[in-house]
């Protein structure tokens, strides 16, 4: 991996690239049924302050990290500490698992472009309609396959500067349409009832056992929104310019990703509780559930859905591929295949490793791993088992082996780093303590080891 790294053109191209990868369906998808999960106001008030510290100061140490190597994960942990390597190896394996589900949703996603499209949107607004679409074997299979081909053809034939091109102008108008969609939610009457719900958090009703499962589902989120603790942030940061200041570019990335997932909750979860559609027991199918309601209400309501699920394709689209990129470059780095040999392995074992969370709602929904549908436990293992780990390895590595000093010395080659003592104390104490409390608790909880 001697090879010379290009750089990205300025700060804009960082950011807009780290964006692309961070903004997709964990914002518009999950951030918003993790909401209504658990609790709501809570969910967002512990998702905010997580982010303010930890991802603050894990995004800054990943991006540093890669920045100082020049090298993606495996390489990077290797250069810094040879006995460390498999902190990389760890991180490196977490988009293997996220990129086979992930792809199933964005199946999900393209097959409602094609019911909007089609002017069938009102009956996706009945509730029994995306319990029925999952359910079925061939149907969602057929669509996780066509997304998942895409993202490997757009792979193999390295044209992500296309796409990322085009997400340039998409990215924005996503946002400007889930202003336009909150704000029609908003004028919706008694939606006062649901808006309270999701922004005000009810401090009356927690225990410590629905705290701790609110922060780690916040914690995983935390990560998989922002693209942390799977190497993705290191490798961006190999591209990075001396001169670009880290800090602020991780607050910029921060700002717009979690600002938008703000957004898409306010647009779905109030929805959801005033005019039903899978707000009893929130899961994967919110927002497929919600939203169709709420265009089926909205004049032009079909246009204005299919168009949303477009843009949000997009954003599915430019992360699959920042995930499945990082997959191939993993192989090609460590194998050295050729890349048109690995994208195809790649493809074809996303495929396999994709089926069961396809098939999880329907053929296979008796198989309850730890009491949860395939696609969820897969979702469990990558984000709230495997990347707590790998963040806790990295903090503890960066805290006592080569010690913040050697980052906050990166970091500041392009200026001052203002929150130099708050990376320094969450990335040496305050992460880690809570990290191995958080997942002691919750994975003796998910075995009915322990209860909190
Ligand atoms: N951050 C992306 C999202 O919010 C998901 C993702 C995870 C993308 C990991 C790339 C790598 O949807």
């Amino acid at each position: 991996m001697s090879e010379k790294r290009s750089s990205f053109t300025g700060k804009i191209g960082f950011i807009l690239a780290a964006a692309g990868s961070a903004v997709g369906l964990g914002n518009i998808w999950r951030f918003p049924y993790l909401a209504a999960k658990y609790g709501g106001g809570i969910f967002l008030l512990v998702y905010v302050l997580l982010a303010l510290t930890f991802g603050f100061a894990l995004m800054c140490a990943e991006i540093a990290i890669g920045r100082k190597t020049g090298k993606s994960a495996i390489g990077a942990f290797h250069d810094l500490n040879k006995k460390y390597t498999f902190i990389g190896v760890l991180a490196s394996a977490v988009p293997i698992i996220i990129l086979p589900y992930y792809a199933v949703i964005g199946g999900w996603v393209t097959k409602y472009i094609t019911v909007f499209v089609s002017g069938q949107g009102a009956a996706a607004a009945d509730g029994s309609y995306f319990g029925g679409f999952v359910s079925q074997s061939v149907e969602p299979l057929v669509f996780f396959l066509i997304f998942m081909a895409v993202t490997a053809l757009i792979v193999l034939f390295g044209v992500e500067k296309g796409i990322e091109k085009v997400s340039k102008f998409m990215m924005p108008l996503l946002v400007v349409m889930t202003i336009g969609i909150v704000i029609y939610v908003l004028c919706q009457p008694g939606i006062g009832a649901g808006v309270k719900a999701y922004l005000v958090p009810d401090f009356a009703s927690i225990t410590a056992t629905s705290l701790t499962k609110t922060i780690l589902g916040a914690m995983g989120q935390l990560f998989y929104s922002m693209s942390l603790a799977m190497g993705i942030m290191i490798t961006y940061g190999s591209y990075m310019k001396k001169e670009d200041h880290i800090e602020k570019s991780v607050h910029q990335i921060e700002l717009f990703d979690t600002g938008i997932a703000i957004l898409a909750g306010l647009m779905i979860v109030p929805a959801a509780t005033v005019f039903g559609g899978g707000i009893e027991k929130p899961g994967p199918g919110l927002m497929f559930s919600a939203l169709p309601v709420v265009f089926d209400k909205m004049p032009g309501g079909h246009i204005v859905g299919a168009v949303f699920f477009i843009l949000v394709l997009f954003a599915a689209l430019t992360s699959s591929i920042s995930l499945m990129e990082t997959i191939v470059s993993i192989f090609c780095d460590k194998f050295g295949w050729n890349r048109k040999v690995t994208c195809l392995v790649v493809f074809l074992g996303c495929l396999a490793l994709g089926v069961p969370s396809s098939l999880g709602f329907g053929l296979w929904s008796h198989i309850l791993p730890l009491g949860m549908d395939l696609l969820t436990f897969f979702d469990f293992i990558s984000n709230s088992v495997m990347m707590p780990i790998v963040a806790l390895l990295t903090c503890l590595f960066i805290g006592f082996v080569i010690k913040p000093v050697t980052l906050v010395e990166e970091i500041e080659q392009s200026g001052r780093f203002k929150l130099k003592k708050l990376f320094t104390v969450v990335i040496k104490y305050v992460a880690p303590i809570c990290i191995v409390l958080i997942l002691i608790s919750s994975v003796l909880d998910a075995f009915g080891l322990f209860k909190i």
